[in-house]
């Protein structure tokens, strides 16, 4: 059962949770804001159409890809 925290809030999702889901369930389900100030969203869910490009730990992932995990930061503002 990872803990995590998504824009600094804590967040506590079950095992096998993609970060894509935790983004619906923890905050507004959006994962970026595009170069025009739109929020975007998690679309295909099967790493395709990159909407779902998030921080983790620093790093740009697609949410849709990546599994949650104890201790992850998950970001989706700049
Ligand atoms: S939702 Fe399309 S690449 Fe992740």
């Amino acid at each position: 059962m990872p803990d995590l925290t998504l824009d600094g809030r804590a967040l506590h999702v079950a095992a096998g949770t993609s970060v894509a889901a935790a983004l619906a369930l923890g905050g507004d389900g959006s994962s970026r804001t595009s170069v025009s100030g739109q929020r975007r969203a998690p679309l295909c869910g099967m790493g395709v159409c990159q909407e779902c490009r998030v921080t983790i730990d620093g790093q740009r992932r697609l949410a849709c890809q990546t599994l949650c995990r104890d201790g992850m930061h998950v970001e989706t503002r700049p």
